[in-house]
Protein backbone atom coordinates (compact mmCIF):
# COMPACT_ATOMS: atom_id res chain seq x y z
CA UNK A 1 0.00 0.00 0.00
CA UNK A 2 1.30 3.64 -0.85
CA UNK A 3 2.52 5.48 2.04
CA UNK A 4 3.55 8.85 2.89
CA UNK A 5 6.87 9.72 4.66
CA UNK A 6 6.65 13.14 6.70
CA UNK A 7 10.23 14.23 6.97
CA UNK A 8 11.37 17.43 9.57
CA UNK A 9 14.80 18.25 11.42
CA UNK A 10 13.10 17.68 14.64
CA UNK A 11 10.95 14.45 15.33
CA UNK A 12 7.10 15.52 17.04
CA UNK A 13 8.18 13.91 20.38
CA UNK A 14 9.97 15.61 23.53
CA UNK A 15 12.42 13.58 25.23
CA UNK A 16 13.42 13.52 28.42
CA UNK A 17 15.79 11.47 30.42
CA UNK A 18 15.53 10.40 34.20
CA UNK A 19 17.54 7.13 36.30
CA UNK A 20 18.93 6.16 32.37
CA UNK A 21 15.48 5.60 30.92
CA UNK A 22 13.96 8.12 28.44
CA UNK A 23 10.68 8.93 28.16
CA UNK A 24 8.71 10.39 25.50
CA UNK A 25 6.23 12.35 24.96
CA UNK A 26 4.12 13.77 21.70
CA UNK A 27 4.56 17.22 21.43
CA UNK A 28 2.15 20.02 21.45
CA UNK A 29 3.39 21.95 18.33
CA UNK A 30 1.60 23.41 15.51
CA UNK A 31 2.71 20.94 12.88
CA UNK A 32 2.47 17.97 15.10
CA UNK A 33 -1.44 18.73 15.21
CA UNK A 34 -1.32 19.28 11.31
CA UNK A 35 0.62 16.13 10.82
CA UNK A 36 -1.11 13.90 13.12
CA UNK A 37 -3.87 13.23 10.86
CA UNK A 38 -1.65 11.72 8.62
CA UNK A 39 1.86 9.91 9.78
CA UNK A 40 -0.42 8.44 12.54
CA UNK A 41 -2.58 6.46 10.15
CA UNK A 42 -1.58 3.07 8.42
CA UNK A 43 2.29 2.21 7.78
CA UNK A 44 2.95 6.06 7.15
CA UNK A 45 5.79 7.42 9.09
CA UNK A 46 7.76 10.41 10.34
CA UNK A 47 11.70 10.57 9.78
CA UNK A 48 13.08 13.29 12.14
CA UNK A 49 16.03 14.04 14.59
CA UNK A 50 14.67 13.08 18.39
CA UNK A 51 16.38 16.51 19.62
CA UNK A 52 19.14 15.08 21.92
CA UNK A 53 22.50 13.52 21.46
CA UNK A 54 21.79 9.60 22.08
CA UNK A 55 25.08 7.77 21.42
CA UNK A 56 24.84 4.41 22.86
CA UNK A 57 23.86 1.63 20.04
CA UNK A 58 21.78 -0.17 22.71
CA UNK A 59 19.93 3.40 23.85
CA UNK A 60 19.59 4.20 19.84
CA UNK A 61 18.07 0.60 19.66
CA UNK A 62 15.93 1.16 22.94
CA UNK A 63 14.33 4.68 22.06
CA UNK A 64 14.24 2.96 17.91
CA UNK A 65 11.46 0.81 19.29
CA UNK A 66 9.64 3.26 21.07
CA UNK A 67 9.16 5.46 18.66
CA UNK A 68 8.45 3.40 16.19
CA UNK A 69 5.56 2.34 18.35
CA UNK A 70 4.47 6.06 17.49
CA UNK A 71 4.82 5.96 14.02
CA UNK A 72 7.73 7.74 14.03
CA UNK A 73 12.07 6.71 12.46
CA UNK A 74 14.96 8.33 13.96
CA UNK A 75 17.87 9.90 12.28
CA UNK A 76 20.48 10.29 15.29
CA UNK A 77 22.77 12.73 15.09
CA UNK A 78 25.88 12.87 16.95
CA UNK A 79 27.58 16.01 18.98
CA UNK A 80 29.43 17.25 16.05
CA UNK A 81 26.58 16.92 13.81
CA UNK A 82 23.97 18.74 16.00
CA UNK A 83 27.02 21.59 15.98
CA UNK A 84 27.79 22.43 12.66
CA UNK A 85 24.32 20.93 10.79
CA UNK A 86 21.64 21.91 13.38
CA UNK A 87 23.38 24.74 15.38
CA UNK A 88 25.97 25.63 12.55
CA UNK A 89 24.90 25.78 8.82
CA UNK A 90 21.06 25.75 9.90
CA UNK A 91 20.86 28.37 12.42
CA UNK A 92 23.89 31.13 11.72
CA UNK A 93 23.89 30.86 8.07
CA UNK A 94 20.68 29.77 6.58
CA UNK A 95 18.39 31.12 9.65
CA UNK A 96 20.21 34.86 9.64
CA UNK A 97 20.12 35.23 5.91
CA UNK A 98 16.36 34.01 5.37
CA UNK A 99 15.50 36.43 8.31
CA UNK A 100 17.21 39.06 6.44
CA UNK A 101 19.94 39.50 9.51
CA UNK A 102 22.74 38.73 7.09
CA UNK A 103 25.26 40.37 9.22
CA UNK A 104 24.75 37.80 11.74
CA UNK A 105 25.46 34.59 9.26
CA UNK A 106 28.65 32.78 9.17
CA UNK A 107 29.86 30.83 5.82
CA UNK A 108 31.82 28.42 7.08
CA UNK A 109 32.94 25.37 4.91
CA UNK A 110 33.18 22.85 7.26
CA UNK A 111 29.22 23.73 8.72
CA UNK A 112 28.18 23.13 4.72
CA UNK A 113 29.96 19.67 4.81
CA UNK A 114 28.21 18.78 7.60
CA UNK A 115 24.65 20.53 6.27
CA UNK A 116 25.69 18.46 3.24
CA UNK A 117 26.33 14.96 5.49
CA UNK A 118 23.29 15.10 7.86
CA UNK A 119 21.09 15.28 4.47
CA UNK A 120 22.59 12.58 2.83
CA UNK A 121 21.93 10.75 6.49
CA UNK A 122 18.30 11.35 5.87
CA UNK A 123 18.40 10.27 2.64
CA UNK A 124 20.02 6.74 3.21
CA UNK A 125 17.25 6.16 6.23
CA UNK A 126 14.45 7.27 4.00
CA UNK A 127 16.02 5.37 0.99
CA UNK A 128 15.60 1.91 3.56
CA UNK A 129 12.31 2.30 3.84
CA UNK A 130 10.64 4.02 0.41
CA UNK A 131 8.72 2.23 -2.32
CA UNK A 132 7.80 3.43 -5.60
CA UNK A 133 4.79 4.72 -4.98
CA UNK A 134 5.62 6.45 -2.08
CA UNK A 135 4.66 10.26 -0.95
CA UNK A 136 7.71 12.12 0.55
CA UNK A 137 6.51 15.61 2.45
CA UNK A 138 9.70 17.01 3.56
CA UNK A 139 9.58 20.23 5.66
CA UNK A 140 11.46 23.29 6.31
CA UNK A 141 15.74 24.90 5.63
CA UNK A 142 17.20 22.13 7.63
CA UNK A 143 16.71 19.51 4.54
CA UNK A 144 17.07 21.79 1.51
CA UNK A 145 19.36 19.38 -0.21
CA UNK A 146 17.05 16.16 0.64
CA UNK A 147 14.90 16.69 -2.21
CA UNK A 148 17.80 16.47 -4.71
CA UNK A 149 19.29 13.82 -2.98
CA UNK A 150 16.25 11.21 -2.80
CA UNK A 151 14.96 12.23 -6.69
CA UNK A 152 18.59 11.29 -7.62
CA UNK A 153 18.08 8.18 -6.53
CA UNK A 154 14.13 7.53 -7.09
CA UNK A 155 13.28 9.27 -10.02
CA UNK A 156 10.27 8.98 -10.24
CA UNK A 157 8.49 9.56 -6.11
CA UNK A 158 6.18 11.75 -5.12
CA UNK A 159 8.14 14.72 -2.96
CA UNK A 160 6.81 17.56 -1.83
CA UNK A 161 8.59 20.49 0.23
CA UNK A 162 7.35 23.04 2.58
CA UNK A 163 9.70 25.93 3.78
CA UNK A 164 8.50 27.05 7.14
CA UNK A 165 10.75 30.46 6.98
CA UNK A 166 10.97 33.12 4.78
CA UNK A 167 12.46 32.80 1.47
CA UNK A 168 14.54 36.18 1.08
CA UNK A 169 14.73 38.39 -2.06
CA UNK A 170 17.61 36.87 -4.45
CA UNK A 171 20.18 39.88 -3.03
CA UNK A 172 19.93 38.58 -0.16
CA UNK A 173 20.11 35.09 -0.73
CA UNK A 174 23.00 35.41 -2.96
CA UNK A 175 25.46 35.91 -0.62
CA UNK A 176 25.62 32.32 0.66
CA UNK A 177 28.50 30.74 -1.08
CA UNK A 178 26.67 27.64 -2.16
CA UNK A 179 23.82 29.25 -2.92
CA UNK A 180 23.38 27.15 -6.37
CA UNK A 181 23.69 23.62 -4.20
CA UNK A 182 21.06 25.00 -2.30
CA UNK A 183 18.48 25.46 -4.85
CA UNK A 184 19.19 22.46 -7.03
CA UNK A 185 18.40 20.44 -3.92
CA UNK A 186 15.57 22.13 -2.81
CA UNK A 187 14.07 21.81 -6.78
CA UNK A 188 14.35 17.62 -6.20
CA UNK A 189 10.69 18.15 -5.31
CA UNK A 190 7.74 18.04 -7.95
CA UNK A 191 5.82 20.46 -5.33
CA UNK A 192 7.78 23.11 -3.71
CA UNK A 193 5.04 25.67 -0.69
CA UNK A 194 5.83 28.98 1.06
CA UNK A 195 3.58 30.85 3.24
CA UNK A 196 3.01 34.07 1.37
CA UNK A 197 3.51 35.46 -2.74
CA UNK A 198 6.19 37.05 -1.71
CA UNK A 199 8.47 34.34 -0.21
CA UNK A 200 7.34 32.30 -3.72
CA UNK A 201 8.72 35.47 -6.03
CA UNK A 202 11.64 35.76 -4.08
CA UNK A 203 12.09 31.91 -4.87
CA UNK A 204 11.12 31.82 -8.29
CA UNK A 205 13.46 35.03 -9.15
CA UNK A 206 16.46 33.69 -7.20
CA UNK A 207 15.97 30.05 -9.35
CA UNK A 208 15.76 32.26 -12.89
CA UNK A 209 19.06 34.04 -12.04
CA UNK A 210 21.19 31.63 -10.22
CA UNK A 211 20.27 28.49 -12.29
CA UNK A 212 20.23 27.78 -16.05
CA UNK A 213 16.11 26.99 -15.33
CA UNK A 214 13.34 28.80 -17.29
CA UNK A 215 10.34 29.80 -15.04
CA UNK A 216 7.11 30.44 -16.12
CA UNK A 217 4.33 31.67 -14.00
CA UNK A 218 4.55 29.24 -10.80
CA UNK A 219 6.43 26.52 -12.79
CA UNK A 220 10.23 26.06 -12.87
CA UNK A 221 12.01 23.47 -16.03
CA UNK A 222 14.89 22.31 -14.81
CA UNK A 223 16.85 19.61 -15.85
CA UNK A 224 13.27 17.60 -18.09
CA UNK A 225 11.50 17.88 -14.77
CA UNK A 226 8.36 20.97 -14.01
CA UNK A 227 8.75 21.97 -10.06
CA UNK A 228 5.30 23.75 -9.61
CA UNK A 229 6.02 26.33 -7.03
CA UNK A 230 2.90 27.68 -4.99
CA UNK A 231 1.69 29.53 -1.55
CA UNK A 232 -0.23 27.64 1.04
CA UNK A 233 -0.31 29.94 4.48
CA UNK A 234 -0.53 27.31 7.10
CA UNK A 235 -3.29 27.45 9.56
CA UNK A 236 -3.74 26.48 13.59
CA UNK A 237 -6.26 24.21 14.83
CA UNK A 238 -8.51 26.86 15.45
CA UNK A 239 -11.09 24.24 17.36
CA UNK A 240 -8.60 23.63 19.74
CA UNK A 241 -7.83 26.79 20.75
CA UNK A 242 -11.50 28.09 20.63
CA UNK A 243 -12.55 25.33 23.02
CA UNK A 244 -9.14 25.51 25.64
CA UNK A 245 -10.96 28.04 26.91
CA UNK A 246 -14.41 26.73 28.70
CA UNK A 247 -11.29 24.15 29.88
CA UNK A 248 -11.46 23.97 33.45
CA UNK A 249 -7.79 24.11 34.36
CA UNK A 250 -7.76 27.65 32.01
CA UNK A 251 -10.45 28.95 33.86
CA UNK A 252 -9.22 28.14 37.31
CA UNK A 253 -5.78 30.38 35.83
CA UNK A 254 -7.96 33.40 34.10
CA UNK A 255 -8.97 33.70 37.86
CA UNK A 256 -6.22 33.91 39.24
CA UNK A 257 -4.77 36.61 36.44
CA UNK A 258 -8.20 38.30 37.57
CA UNK A 259 -7.17 38.81 40.68
CA UNK A 260 -3.64 39.57 40.28
CA UNK A 261 -4.36 42.40 37.40
CA UNK A 262 -7.45 44.00 38.82
CA UNK A 263 -6.98 47.45 37.52
CA UNK A 264 -4.13 46.92 34.80
CA UNK A 265 -4.64 46.01 31.09
CA UNK A 266 -2.32 43.48 30.19
CA UNK A 267 -0.27 43.34 26.93
CA UNK A 268 0.63 39.74 25.98
CA UNK A 269 4.35 38.87 24.36
CA UNK A 270 5.16 35.44 23.61
CA UNK A 271 7.86 33.90 21.37
CA UNK A 272 10.61 31.67 21.51
CA UNK A 273 14.35 33.56 22.22
CA UNK A 274 14.77 34.68 18.88
CA UNK A 275 16.74 37.90 17.03
CA UNK A 276 14.06 37.70 14.27
CA UNK A 277 11.40 38.03 16.89
CA UNK A 278 11.89 41.62 17.58
CA UNK A 279 12.04 41.53 21.14
CA UNK A 280 14.09 44.35 21.97
CA UNK A 281 12.30 46.97 19.33
CA UNK A 282 9.16 46.09 21.31
CA UNK A 283 10.31 46.65 24.73
CA UNK A 284 11.96 49.69 23.84
CA UNK A 285 8.32 50.84 22.64
CA UNK A 286 6.94 49.87 25.57
CA UNK A 287 9.51 51.64 27.73
CA UNK A 288 8.77 54.86 25.33
CA UNK A 289 5.06 54.37 25.89
CA UNK A 290 5.32 54.98 29.90
CA UNK A 291 8.04 57.90 29.13
CA UNK A 292 5.28 59.48 26.57
CA UNK A 293 2.45 58.60 28.54
CA UNK A 294 3.08 58.62 32.62
CA UNK A 295 -0.64 58.36 33.02
CA UNK A 296 -0.64 54.54 32.64
CA UNK A 297 1.86 53.98 34.93
CA UNK A 298 0.22 51.13 37.31
CA UNK A 299 -2.31 50.76 34.58
CA UNK A 300 -0.59 48.72 32.39
CA UNK A 301 1.56 45.40 32.35
CA UNK A 302 3.50 43.92 29.54
CA UNK A 303 3.44 40.09 30.19
CA UNK A 304 6.46 38.57 28.38
CA UNK A 305 7.34 35.15 27.73
CA UNK A 306 9.92 34.27 25.78
CA UNK A 307 10.47 30.39 25.64
CA UNK A 308 14.13 29.24 25.58
CA UNK A 309 15.48 28.09 21.96
CA UNK A 310 18.85 27.17 20.60
CA UNK A 311 20.65 28.82 23.72
CA UNK A 312 23.96 27.52 22.13
CA UNK A 313 24.09 29.65 19.74
CA UNK A 314 26.13 32.58 20.59
CA UNK A 315 24.05 35.22 19.22
CA UNK A 316 20.89 33.70 20.95
CA UNK A 317 23.20 33.89 24.40
CA UNK A 318 23.81 37.71 23.75
CA UNK A 319 20.10 37.94 23.39
CA UNK A 320 18.95 36.84 26.50
CA UNK A 321 21.45 38.92 28.20
CA UNK A 322 20.27 41.82 26.51
CA UNK A 323 16.79 40.83 27.27
CA UNK A 324 17.55 40.58 30.90
CA UNK A 325 19.26 43.77 30.99
CA UNK A 326 16.53 45.69 29.60
CA UNK A 327 13.77 44.23 31.08
CA UNK A 328 15.64 44.79 34.33
CA UNK A 329 15.86 49.00 33.34
CA UNK A 330 12.75 49.27 32.53
CA UNK A 331 11.39 47.63 35.54
CA UNK A 332 14.07 49.64 38.08
CA UNK A 333 13.00 52.91 35.88
CA UNK A 334 8.97 52.83 36.38
CA UNK A 335 8.19 50.47 38.92
CA UNK A 336 6.19 51.22 41.91
CA UNK A 337 5.78 49.61 45.01
CA UNK A 338 2.63 47.84 44.06
CA UNK A 339 3.10 47.52 40.40
CA UNK A 340 5.78 46.03 37.97
CA UNK A 341 5.56 47.10 34.47
CA UNK A 342 7.39 43.86 32.74
CA UNK A 343 6.69 40.58 33.81
CA UNK A 344 8.89 38.89 32.19
CA UNK A 345 9.52 34.79 32.14
CA UNK A 346 12.36 33.00 30.70
CA UNK A 347 10.99 29.85 30.48
CA UNK A 348 8.09 27.22 28.43
CA UNK A 349 4.28 26.70 29.76
CA UNK A 350 2.02 24.26 29.39
CA UNK A 351 -0.89 25.14 27.01
CA UNK A 352 -3.66 25.27 29.57
CA UNK A 353 -1.50 28.66 30.67
CA UNK A 354 -0.96 29.87 27.00
CA UNK A 355 -5.04 29.63 26.70
CA UNK A 356 -5.82 31.58 29.63
CA UNK A 357 -3.29 34.10 28.88
CA UNK A 358 -4.70 34.20 25.46
CA UNK A 359 -8.36 34.42 26.94
CA UNK A 360 -7.19 37.38 29.60
CA UNK A 361 -5.14 39.51 27.62
CA UNK A 362 -6.30 42.82 26.26
CA UNK A 363 -3.60 42.83 23.71
CA UNK A 364 -1.33 40.77 22.20
CA UNK A 365 1.89 42.19 20.79
CA UNK A 366 3.58 40.18 18.14
CA UNK A 367 6.27 42.65 15.95
CA UNK A 368 8.64 40.01 14.76
CA UNK A 369 11.58 41.60 12.50
CA UNK A 370 10.83 38.57 9.80
CA UNK A 371 8.38 35.74 10.45
CA UNK A 372 7.80 32.95 7.97
CA UNK A 373 4.11 32.77 9.49
CA UNK A 374 3.61 33.24 12.92
CA UNK A 375 1.36 31.18 14.55
CA UNK A 376 1.21 32.77 18.35
CA UNK A 377 -0.84 35.85 16.20
CA UNK A 378 -3.26 33.01 15.13
CA UNK A 379 -3.51 31.55 18.59
CA UNK A 380 -4.45 34.65 20.56
CA UNK A 381 -7.21 35.64 17.25
CA UNK A 382 -8.80 31.91 18.55
CA UNK A 383 -8.77 31.29 21.75
CA UNK A 384 -10.88 34.86 21.90
CA UNK A 385 -14.23 33.66 21.31
CA UNK A 386 -15.92 36.66 22.97
CA UNK A 387 -14.79 38.69 19.69
CA UNK A 388 -12.88 41.55 21.60
CA UNK A 389 -9.09 42.27 22.86
CA UNK A 390 -6.88 43.97 19.79
CA UNK A 391 -3.51 42.25 17.60
CA UNK A 392 -0.84 44.11 16.99
CA UNK A 393 1.19 42.51 14.19
CA UNK A 394 4.38 43.15 12.88
CA UNK A 395 4.22 43.73 8.57
CA UNK A 396 6.66 41.60 8.30
CA UNK A 397 5.47 38.15 9.80
CA UNK A 398 3.56 36.13 7.49
CA UNK A 399 0.24 36.24 9.09
CA UNK A 400 -0.27 39.80 8.64
CA UNK A 401 -0.88 38.91 4.66
CA UNK A 402 -4.10 37.78 6.04
CA UNK A 403 -5.14 39.14 9.46
CA UNK A 404 -5.29 42.55 8.30
CA UNK A 405 -7.83 43.67 11.09
CA UNK A 406 -5.26 43.36 13.08
CA UNK A 407 -3.29 47.09 13.84
CA UNK A 408 -0.48 46.41 11.52
CA UNK A 409 3.01 47.59 12.32
CA UNK A 410 6.69 48.07 10.84
CA UNK A 411 8.79 46.68 14.17
CA UNK A 412 11.63 49.01 13.03
CA UNK A 413 9.25 52.33 13.87
CA UNK A 414 9.47 52.00 17.55
CA UNK A 415 7.02 54.95 17.84
CA UNK A 416 4.85 53.11 15.56
CA UNK A 417 4.80 50.67 18.11
CA UNK A 418 3.90 52.59 20.82
CA UNK A 419 1.36 55.08 18.96
CA UNK A 420 -0.52 51.30 18.68
CA UNK A 421 -0.61 50.29 21.88
CA UNK A 422 -2.63 53.53 22.73
CA UNK A 423 -4.61 52.98 19.87
CA UNK A 424 -5.42 49.62 21.20
CA UNK A 425 -5.52 50.53 24.95
CA UNK A 426 -8.42 53.20 23.80
CA UNK A 427 -10.26 50.58 21.25
CA UNK A 428 -13.95 50.67 21.51
CA UNK A 429 -15.65 47.29 21.95
CA UNK A 430 -17.41 47.82 18.48
CA UNK A 431 -14.33 48.45 16.93
CA UNK A 432 -12.26 45.47 18.54
CA UNK A 433 -15.39 43.11 17.78
CA UNK A 434 -15.48 44.22 14.00
CA UNK A 435 -11.52 43.40 13.87
CA UNK A 436 -11.95 40.15 15.83
CA UNK A 437 -14.58 38.75 13.99
CA UNK A 438 -13.25 39.31 10.84
CA UNK A 439 -10.20 37.70 11.50
CA UNK A 440 -11.44 34.65 13.60
CA UNK A 441 -13.45 33.92 10.36
CA UNK A 442 -10.18 33.61 8.43
CA UNK A 443 -8.29 31.52 11.31
CA UNK A 444 -11.18 28.77 11.37
CA UNK A 445 -11.31 28.66 7.81
CA UNK A 446 -8.04 28.51 6.55
CA UNK A 447 -7.07 26.18 9.43
CA UNK A 448 -4.27 23.49 9.58
CA UNK A 449 -6.25 20.63 8.72
CA UNK A 450 -7.25 22.86 5.61
CA UNK A 451 -3.32 23.15 5.07
CA UNK A 452 -2.78 19.66 5.12
CA UNK A 453 -5.63 18.89 2.33
CA UNK A 454 -4.68 21.42 -0.03
CA UNK A 455 -0.82 20.53 -0.09
CA UNK A 456 -1.31 16.60 0.05
CA UNK A 457 -4.19 17.36 -2.93
CA UNK A 458 -1.65 19.48 -4.70
CA UNK A 459 1.36 16.77 -4.65
CA UNK A 460 -1.03 14.24 -6.00
CA UNK A 461 -2.19 16.52 -8.96
CA UNK A 462 1.44 17.17 -9.59
CA UNK A 463 2.57 13.69 -9.10
CA UNK A 464 -0.70 12.40 -11.62
CA UNK A 465 1.31 15.54 -14.16
CA UNK A 466 4.82 14.60 -14.05
CA UNK A 467 3.60 10.66 -14.59
CA UNK A 468 1.68 11.98 -17.64
CA UNK A 469 4.69 14.23 -18.82
CA UNK A 470 7.26 11.13 -17.97
CA UNK A 471 4.87 8.41 -20.32
CA UNK A 472 4.26 10.92 -23.13
O1 LIG B 1 10.02 28.36 12.51
C1 LIG B 1 10.88 27.39 12.08
C2 LIG B 1 11.14 26.33 13.12
O2 LIG B 1 12.02 25.37 12.62
C3 LIG B 1 9.87 25.67 13.60
O3 LIG B 1 9.46 24.63 12.77
C4 LIG B 1 10.27 25.24 14.98
O4 LIG B 1 9.18 25.08 15.82
C5 LIG B 1 11.13 26.38 15.44
O5 LIG B 1 11.73 26.91 14.28
C6 LIG B 1 12.16 25.98 16.48
O6 LIG B 1 13.12 25.20 15.90
P1 LIG B 1 14.20 24.33 16.64
O7 LIG B 1 13.98 24.42 18.10
O8 LIG B 1 13.95 22.94 16.14
O9 LIG B 1 15.50 24.85 16.18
Amino acid sequence: MRKTIIVSNRLPVKISESNGEYNLQPSEGGLATGLGSIYREGNNIWVGWPGQEISDPKEQETVTKQLRKMNLLPVFLSQDEINNYYEGFSNETLWPVFHYMGVYARYDQGYWDAYYQVNKKFRDIILKIADPGDIIWIHDYQLLLLPGMLRAELPEISIGFFQHIPFPSFELFRLIPWRAEILEGMLGADLMGFHTFDDTRHFLNAVSRILPAQTSANVVSYNDRAIVVETFPMGIDFEKYSKLGSDPEVQKQMERLKENFQQEKLVLSIDRLDYSKGILQRLQAFELLLQLHPEYIGKVVLYMIVVPSRDTVPQYKDLRDEIDKLVGNINARFRTLAWHPIQYFYRSFPIETLSALYNFADICLVTPMRDGMNLVSKEYVASRNNNDGVLILSEMAGASKELIDALIVNPNNIGAITRSIVEAINMPKAEQERRMKAMRTVVAKFNVNHWVKLFMTRLREVNEMQQNMLAR
